[in-house]
């Protein structure tokens, strides 16, 4: 054990109670553990945020994003606030850990703090973000873009596969667009924002560290790319006069693999690829393909949307098939804040744990605020670094490290 004493008691059986009570809440017809935040089971989800964080003490609101947010007043009444979340949504066919130790680990904090009579200064205000993982629509973060005010009219805008936009598909769970476009906060009272989140990659595991202190986040740049050929007879068309969307999307899948290749910690990733009609005796017509570029340079994310726009144009040229590549605006790397990594250093030093710092390839919620306050993202392992998947796990007694870390960082920035 280190300097801090640990007399802030975290308790790991309610933070292991509040983690299958949510992990529990799946869409039963698709695989692994699936909460999708427009699917029929997330909504579940967060009203089960809201009555902890109402039972914890925390005032309780939804803003017009679909964000479950709470707030313990500080003792200081001087406006001021740190802020803390993640998220309760889950990629299809996803873990149990990813997004919802945050939430839980924030609201035990709180928790924490207030069975050990420690008082803030600060407001903390705790917040469930909504939809952070990529949608039907490929929009990521939707709840902390709502906040930051970057949201826009072209984002409600994206159609799915089923040609319905988002502004549909939000109106159907009850948030309203308009609502979703006012959402902004005013984050000029906010001195930092922290979250807590399992690494999702095996590098604490190889170190053998407990905690991880991340110094960046990646930068993300999504595509859609649609290639229009023509349907023909599979037996009798021949192949030299064929016009294969199919085919030009498969080249265009491994131009994916081959530009992100070509870096060390870049990353390209074809998720979707449909075709259309989907016969094994019919050349494809269409083929609307949803990949992604990740890396820690801006520079770097253009360069590889210009090569594989080009590859994609060469793909269907060869073939006389139509290409057209959009790119979502591109999310910039975002660096995490220099004081608050300092806090929390020597927050994990005092209480004794292991640490590294590292680079976050995972998206969050914290990149997006990070925008507009200094943040900062801790870290626990993840068994042999598998996340995204049914087998993602996180021992107990590393949540609990992480939600120690968590609640005696929220103290160190509030003396600050
Ligand atoms: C979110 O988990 C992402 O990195 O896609
Ligand atoms: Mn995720
Ligand atoms: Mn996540």
């Amino acid at each position: 054990m280190g300097a801090i004493a640990a007399e802030i008691a975290v308790d790991p059986g309610r933070v292991e109670s509040d983690l299958w009570a949510l992990a529990a809440l799946v869409e039963a017809d698709l695989p692994g553990w699936t909460r999708t935040a427009l699917g029929p089971v997330d909504r579940e989800a967060r009203e089960l945020v809201l009555r902890w964080m109402a039972d914890a003490g925390l005032e309780t609101t939804v803003d017009g994003a679909g964000n479950i947010v709470g707030r313990l007043r500080g003792a200081g009444a001087t406006g001021r606030s740190l802020m803390v979340g993640s998220h309760t949504d889950t990629v299809v066919g996803g873990g149990r850990f990813d997004g919802i130790v945050g939430v839980v680990g924030a609201i035990e904090a709180v928790r924490a703090l207030r069975e050990a009579g420690r008082e803030l200064e600060h407001d903390l205000v705790v917040v469930d973000f909504f939809s952070e993982e990529p949608n039907e629509f490929g929009l990521s973060c939707l709840g902390s873009r709502a906040m930051v005010g970057e949201l826009t009219a072209e984002h409600l805008g994206l159609l799915d596969d089923r040609g319905r936009t988002l502004a549909d598909a939000l109106a159907e769970i009850g948030i309203d667009a308009s609502a979703l476009l006012g959402a902004h906060v005013d984050f000029s009272g906010v001195d930092a924002f922290l979250e807590l989140h399992i690494e999702q990659g095996p590098y604490l595991e190889q170190q053998g560290s407990q905690i991880g202190l991340v110094e960046s986040i990646t930068g993300v740049s999504r595509f859609r790319a649609l290639f229009t050929g023509r349907a023909d007879h599979a037996g009798t068309a021949p192949m030299g006069l064929r016009h294969d969307a199919g085919c030009a999307a498969a080249g265009t899948v491994l131009a994916v693999e081959r530009i992100a290749g070509e870096g060390v910690q870049t990353r390209g990733t074809s998720g979707q690829v449909t075709f259309t009609p989907a016969a094994v005796n019919v050349v494809t017509a269409r083929a609307d393909f949803r990949g992604e570029f990740r890396g820690p340079e801006g520079e770097w994310l253009r360069q590889a949307q210009e090569q594989l726009t080009a590859a994609a144009q060469d793909e269907g040229r060869q073939r006389g098939v139509g290409v057209e590549v959009d790119w979502l605006p591109l999310q910039e790397p975002a660096p995490m804040s220099g004081p608050v990594l300092s806090a929390l250093a020597g927050v994990v030093d005092g209480l004794g744990y292991s640490s590294s710092r590292l680079f976050s390839g995972a998206e969050h919620d914290a990149a997006v605020i990070a925008r507009k306050v200094p943040s900062g993202m801790i870290f626990v392992p993840s068994h042999d670094g598998r996340s995204h998947c049914p087998e993602e796990w996180t021992d107990l007694v590393d949540v609990t490290a992480g939600v120690t870390t968590l609640t005696h960082a929220l103290l160190a920035l509030d003396q600050q």
